[in-house]
Formats: structure tokens, C-alpha cells, sequence
């Protein structure tokens, strides 16, 4: 028997979020009349200082616009390994426990948790530990297995084919290469996605590793065929072929991964120095994942949340929503996260980039 449950965003926000809680909330508190908490900060809210606010209609009211979570998130939170500093000192501590006792004080009969790979990771391992936990996928990256989309990554090529529109009529006014780097740790969709849609000469992606060579003859063809302007996308985790990749940060606990960045100034210098063209860099960075929802995503996130909450009805625990083909359905959370979905180097998407003249680096 469901009474009261809890809502948590973990792992970097994603446009979305809010249409996730909207949907949350009302389905959970209006249809089914429980009672629902928002847990602050992902599951860091869950252990010192018990930050859980009561959610009811009226808190989420006009937030479908709105980017980023009402509930804030945290990146780097893993109740399994938290962190704390003390006198310049940095401490660890398992704090499991103490989230087990703040669920069973709180009276909560269950959470759903909407969060990425290593978000879900942690649900996993709560539930294995008996936390009635349910899943919902979400990540610009759209890297999640179990689910052929993940909301906010609509808005993020959104936003990355508005980039390179914009760049598009620049580096043609100025004879230049423009290279763009976008998100995308260990998958390229968003740069193989977001390449084709804005007209790319070249897409550089984590699961294709790239010669720069093949890169600047693809630019000096173009040059020499009139082409004078080339616009190159590198996704964040692409490497060359001996498997370097540009890493600002090492992730430590095996929860949370390398903080990427930088590939795209590299690859930018190279080509103005093999070319001599003049070669700018820009970089998307958070602009990807920040702003309003498009249509898809406030769908896709509503329709998520809903589906969340049917889960939590139906008391199918260690579950998570998921999209497959066009019907909203559930998987394990455990076949999530076993394996990041990544773009097949032979697939139809790479294909048909290719056969469109868009190099791989290859
Ligand atoms: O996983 C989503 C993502 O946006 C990645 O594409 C990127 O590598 C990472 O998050 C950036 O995280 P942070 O906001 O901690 O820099």
C-alpha cells in the first residue's frame, strides 16, 4: 500500500526535469492522493540534514518551461562514497545507513529517481540494499541503454544545430574552419545528430577514433573544390588513434566519470597548423543543457513521469521507464546500466553521414 513518496534528480540537469516533476506530482498527488516529497540536491538530501520539501500542485506550477530542477541535483553525490571536508581534510564515509534510517523516518514507501548512468548505478545498489526505488533516464548524452531516447538530448541538438547554423554563415564570410565542440563523453550522438542536421564537412565522435590527417585532406579538398569554409563538430570524448583523449579532471569513485574538454581548441590548432587556415574554436559546453524543454522533450519528460509513477503502483521496484520505438514501457534498472549506448561505427547513421560527404576522421 503506497502513501508517501519521494522525487530526487541526480547527475548533471537536463532540459526536462521539471516536466519530469510536474508529472511526478500531479499524477502521484492528484490521481493517486499520496503524499509526495521533493528530496533536495539528488540523495545528499537524503542524508545529513534531511533536505525534503512537501510537493503538491501548486509547487509545480509553471515549471514545464522552465530548464534545470526545482529540486536542484549534484553531480558528484554518492551516498555509497560521500564526501565531506573537514579542517582542509577530505573525508569518505559509506552513509547508506543513515539514508536507510532518514527513508524508514520519513515514512517514504518509495523513490523515483530520474538521473543518468551514474545516477541510476546508485539507484541500483540502493535496491539491492532494499530501497524501493524506481527509475527515470535521463541524459543529454542519450547514451542510456534500455531506452532509445532520453529526454533533454532533443534539446541539446536542438540547441547544437542552432550553433552551427549561426557558425555556418561566419566561417563562410571569413574563408574559415570552424570547429564546435560538443557534449558527449563516451557516445556521439549529439555531434553526429546535431552534424547532419546543421550540414557538417566533418563529425569526429568518441566511438569512431580519428586521424587528423584524414581531417585536414578532407578540409584541403574542400578548398581546392572552392569550398572555401569547412565546419568541423567534435564531440567532447572523440579520440585519435592511438586512443588519446582530452581529460580535464580524473573521475575517482567509480561511480562518476572524467571531466572532459579541451579536444576541440587541440584539433582546431592542428589544423591551422597542417593548413595554415585561419581556424577558430567554440565550445557548447552547458549552453546544451540549460534553457526551456523543445515540445519533445516536455512530451517525452511528462509521459516519463507518468510512467514512473504507474511503476510505483504497480510496485515494480528496481524498474525503470523507458521508450522503445514509440511506446512508453520499463526495463530493468539493471539492463540500463550494465553498458552505455554508444553509435555503431557501421550503423545507418554513420552510413548515411558518410555517403553524404561528412567525414569521420577515418
Ligand atoms: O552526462 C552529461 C554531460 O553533460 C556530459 O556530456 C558531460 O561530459 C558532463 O555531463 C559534464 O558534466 P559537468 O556539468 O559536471 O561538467
Amino acid at each position: 500500500m503506497i502513501r508517501k513518496i519521494a522525487i530526487s534528480t541526480g547527475g548533471g540537469d537536463a532540459p526536462g526535469l521539471n516536466a519530469v516533476i510536474r508529472a511526478v506530482v500531479r499524477s502521484a498527488h492528484d490521481y493517486y492522493r499520496w503524499e509526495v516529497v521533493g528530496i533536495e540536491d539528488g540523495f545528499d538530501g537524503l542524508i545529513d540534514a534531511k533536505r525534503v520539501r512537501e510537493l503538491t500542485s501548486k509547487d509545480v506550477r509553471g515549471i514545464l518551461p522552465r530548464g534545470g530542477t526545482i529540486l536542484g541535483t549534484t553531480n558528484r553525490g554518492n551516498p555509497f562514497k560521500h564526501t565531506i571536508k573537514k579542517n582542509g581534510e577530505t573525508i569518505v564515509q559509506d552513509m547508506t545507513p543513515v539514508l536507510l534510517e532518514n527513508i524508514q523516518t520519513l515514512g517514504l514507501d518509495a523513490i523515483v529517481c530520474i538521473g543518468g548512468d551514474g545516477t541510476l548505478t546508485i539507484a541500483r545498489d540502493l535496491f539491492k540494499l532494499g530501497v524501493p526505488v524506481v527509475g527515470i533516464p535521463k541524459t543529454i548524452d542519450n547514451d542510456l541503454s534500455g531506452t532509445d531516447r532520453t529526454f533533454g538530448y532533443n534539446t541539446a541538438i536542438t540547441t547544437a544545430t542552432e550553433a552551427l547554423d549561426k557558425l555556418h554563415t561566419t566561417a563562410e564570410s571569413h574563408h574559415r574552419v570552424m570547429v564546435i565542440e560538443v557534449m558527449g563523453r563516451d557516445a556521439g550522438w549529439i555531434a553526429l545528430e546535431a552534424g547532419i542536421a546543421g550540414g557538417a564537412d566533418v563529425v569526429l565522435i568518441p566511438e569512431v577514433p580519428f586521424s587528423m590527417e584524414k581531417v585536414v585532406r578532407k578540409i584541403k579538398q574542400r578548398d581546392l573544390t572552392g569550398s572555401r569554409f569547412s565546419i568541423i563538430v567534435v564531440a567532447e570524448g572523440a579520440k585519435l588513434e592511438s586512443g588519446e583523449k582530452v581529460i580535464i579532471e580524473k573521475g575517482s569513485d567509480g561511480y562518476w566519470a572524467d571531466r572532459l574538454g579541451g579536444i576541440g581548441n587541440w584539433v582546431a590548432q592542428e589544423i591551422k597548423k597542417r593548413t595554415d587556415i585561419d581556424t577558430r574554436c567554440t565550445v557548447l559546453g552547458h549552453l546544451q543543457r540549460g534553457g526551456s524543454p523543445t515540445t519533445v522533450d516536455r512530451v517525452l519528460g511528462t509521459q516519463f513521469g507518468v510512467a514512473g509513477v504507474e511503476l510505483v503502483a504497480e510496485e515494480k521496484f528496481g524498474w525503470m521507464v523507458c521508450l522503445k520505438g514509440n511506446e512508453i514501457s520499463s526495463v530493468p534498472i539493471e539492463e540500463a546500466v550494465s553498458k552505455l549506448k554508444t553509435v555503431s561505427p557501421d550503423g545507418q547513421l554513420v552510413k548515411a553521414a558518410e555517403m553524404l560527404g561528412i567525414s569521420l576522421g577515418r
